[in-house]
């Protein structure tokens, strides 16, 4: 099988399936995606038509495409990613766009909670080396990754520790609480697309917002005046995501919306 005809294999051409097959093929040939559209008439050794078919096969099982390429993009960054960790979507970088605009004190005290492949912490510290960066997770495996990411992109300072919320952390204050938590209710009609990554890392109870609840109630024993909670959750979560702020004291609540126009990031200071 030459590259045209292993791009031809699923989708119609222009087709997101076709940009699907280009990326596969541009990692298991190692080619750019320049080359690959100049080299059609290059033969696939057997061993690259096997590991292709074998990556067909697995998406179209419904696993993620940055599953079978063990890695995707997120911010600057190219993160490793496993079934341990969620893929970082590309909303949750407006996240890490709003709290870069906060102003927040030079050598800021920063948490990612539940930072999975270290997506939002690493972030965060590649843009501001003077901030002090801890990135926690429920589940070790995750955490693992997200110290590789680290390592990869030479991020040393970046601490981390395991546990739930804040139980994994020593007593200290922040000047910013970043996360995003579950918040998917586990009837939502969404959840069937999403099977092949980990549940613990989507759901929460009480429609999605028991884990937002925790992070706001119990975060204010973990600030510093004028402190900054920073969230993503859910589309139509914002009313309430801010109500919950207020409830708990916190000031200067407003909601950010994604790139696709939806409610996303919601963040309070408390004063
Ligand atoms: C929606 S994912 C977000 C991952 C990453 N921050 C990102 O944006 O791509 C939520 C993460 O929270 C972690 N998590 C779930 N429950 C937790 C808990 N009770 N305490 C700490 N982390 C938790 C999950 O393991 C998962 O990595």
């Amino acid at each position: 099988m030459n590259i045209g005809q292993a791009l031809a294999l699923r989708g119609e051409s222009e087709s997101y399936e076709r940009q699907e097959n280009s990326w596969l093929l541009e990692h298991f040939l190692n080619l750019s995606g320049l080359e690959l559209k100049f080299r059609q008439a290059q033969e696939l050794t057997v061993e690259q038509e096997q590991q292709y078919l074998i990556a067909l096969a697995r998406i179209a099982a419904g696993e993620p495409l940055a599953y079978v390429l063990g890695s995707q993009p997120f911010w600057t960054l190219d993160l490793k990613v496993t079934s341990d960790t969620l893929v970082p979507r590309p909303d949750t970088e407006i996240l890490v766009e709003t709290v870069l605009a906060l102003d927040l004190p030079q050598a800021a005290n920063v948490v990612d909670l539940g930072t999975g492949t270290g997506a939002i912490a690493l972030s965060l510290a590649s843009e501001r080396p003077d901030w002090s960066v801890t990135a926690t997770d429920i589940y070790a495996p995750t955490l693992a990754v997200a110290q590789e990411n680290a390592v990869k992109h030479g991020l040393h300072q970046v601490k981390f520790a395991c546990g739930v919320w804040y139980a994994a952390l020593e007593p200290q204050k922040f000047d910013l609480i970043v996360s995003n938590p579950p918040y998917i209710d586990a009837d939502d009609e969404h959840m069937a697309k999403l099977a092949a990554e980990p549940e613990r890392a989507l759901v929460a109870a009480k429609q999605g917002l028991a884990d937002i609840e925790i992070i706001i109630q119990q975060g204010r024993d973990w600030l510093n005046p004028q402190g900054w909670i920073a969230l993503e959750h859910g589309y139509d979560q914002a009313m309430v995501v801010q109500q919950i702020f207020q409830q708990a004291g916190f000031q200067q609540i407003r909601t950010v919306k994604d790139y696709g126009g939806n409610d996303r990031v919601t963040l309070a200071q408390y004063v």
